[in-house]
């Protein structure tokens, strides 16, 4: 399957993506940045991947953003569009379409924590865990079906950066294996319910 990875920053998961490609049938086709210092990018070049820099300062609107990244993704027809790392949010058009091809990856135990620091806001609220999410893209910001969690134990002595490291070794494991239920076809949206082999997650 064809997909295109969006990125923002230092593109850690693009690399566990990249990484797995040939095991969870995935070619990354291109990887789009919203910032032209994103280390993602010099990943996706050691890899040979195509990539374009969409920097969201040089658009007056989101609308405009939103349409320039569309065009440049349906260049390559994707059948999957991953956000990793990808810090802007989307109109309700572009959400809509990619509806039930977009996946999300965001570093809370959603709907725990939606939006930004989410590691210093789960620390700051007792939490005795955290995790990661991942989840279709919808309309609504952090908000679409989730289809798969991993919980980490949020430790005395944590500070964000100690637990945000944790979190992302679960985020390298599970996103991957997310991604190949979707390109083995056993993964669907459904009438706004995220759907593995037939069953509601
Ligand atoms: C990850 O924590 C991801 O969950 C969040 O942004 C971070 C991106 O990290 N959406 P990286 O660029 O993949 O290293």
């Amino acid at each position: 399957m064809r997909g295109v990875v969006l990125i923002s920053g230092s593109g850690s998961n693009l690399q566990a993506i990249i990484d797995q490609a040939n095991n969870i049938d995935l070619d990354v086709s291109c990887v789009i940045s919203s910032h032209a210092d994103a280390y993602g990018l010099t990943r996706a070049e050691k890899a040979n991947i195509p990539t374009h820099v969409i920097d969201h300062t040089e658009f007056d609107s989101r609308e405009d953003f939103d349409q320039a990244v569309s065009k440049t993704i349906d260049q390559y027809n994707p059948d999957i569009v991953i956000l990793a790392g990808f810090m802007r949010i989307f109109t309700e058009a572009f959400a809509q379409h990619y509806c039930g091809k977009m996946l999300n990856i965001h570093p809370s135990l959603l709907p725990k924590f939606q939006g930004l620091n989410t590691h210093q806001r789960a620390i700051d609220a007792g939490e005795s865990e955290h995790g990661v999410s991942i989840h279709f893209v919808t309309a609504k910001l952090d908000g679409g079906p989730i289809i798969a969690q991993s919980r980490v134990a949020i430790l005395a002595d944590d500070n964000s950066s100690s637990l945000a490291k944790r979190v992302l070794v679960e985020e390298h494991k599970l996103f991957p294996k997310v991604i190949h239920w979707f390109t083995q076809g056993r993964l669907k949206l459904e009438n706004d319910n995220a759907v593995l082999d037939g069953k509601i997650l």
